[in-house]
């Protein structure tokens, strides 16, 4: 147990963020913003920390493929095991939501259609230098708090909790 938690502890000190989840309210909102999207295709959740993002995305947007990635391996671990016990417990709908250990600033993102954040403002500025440019035109990016600097997002939704968070939907 305590080696679990000084793993997660340095994991996050090297990552600049912890595996906080996104909120309920706001997990309903992204899902509003996918299930907006016509058609279906794969979604990144890059940094899926605990997975409740991607399992409840899986849930509510039947028509996509999810994929979860996260360079923290207990956080990694509990994803893989939360989708187990929801997938034994609420049946198959989340059986399209996988989990991979990979860093999201090297990962491929080859044939994704959306990709999904919830990072911290110098993270968004390595994802405008190391990532965007590699994403597909067409591809959306889906961020939870944080702005992409320099982009101009095709919408910007406040989600009903507490702290207001913002939404923010980009086109590439
Ligand atoms: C605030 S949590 C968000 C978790 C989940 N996406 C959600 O919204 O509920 C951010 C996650 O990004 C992960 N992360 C940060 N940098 C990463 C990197 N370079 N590669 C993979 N995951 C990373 C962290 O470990 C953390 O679990």
């Amino acid at each position: 147990m305590l080696l679990a938690l000084i793993s997660i502890v340095y994991v996050s000190l090297r990552n600049g963020i912890s595996p906080m989840p996104a909120s309920a309210r706001v997990r309903h909102v992204v899902a509003n913003e996918v299930n907006r999207i016509s058609g279906s295709g794969t979604i990144v959740d890059a940094g899926s920390g605990f997975g409740t993002l991607a399992v409840h995305l899986a849930q509510h947007c039947p028509a996509w493929k999810l994929v979860g990635i996260e360079n923290s391996p207990i956080p990694l671990w509990i994803s893989k095991l939360y989708r187990r016990v929801v997938v034994a417990v609420r049946g198959n709908s989340t059986t399209h939501v996988t989990f991979q250990k990979e860093n999201l600033y090297t990962y491929s993102y080859s044939g994704v259609d959306v990709v999904i954040c919830y990072l911290y403002p110098g993270a968004m500025k390595l994802l405008v230098s190391k990532v965007c440019s590699r994403l597909s035109p067409g591809t959306r990016i889906i961020s939870i708090c944080f702005a992409l600097p320099g982009w101009e997002p095709s919408r910007i939704v406040t989600c009903g909790d507490l702290y207001r968070t913002k939404v923010y939907v980009y086109d590439i």
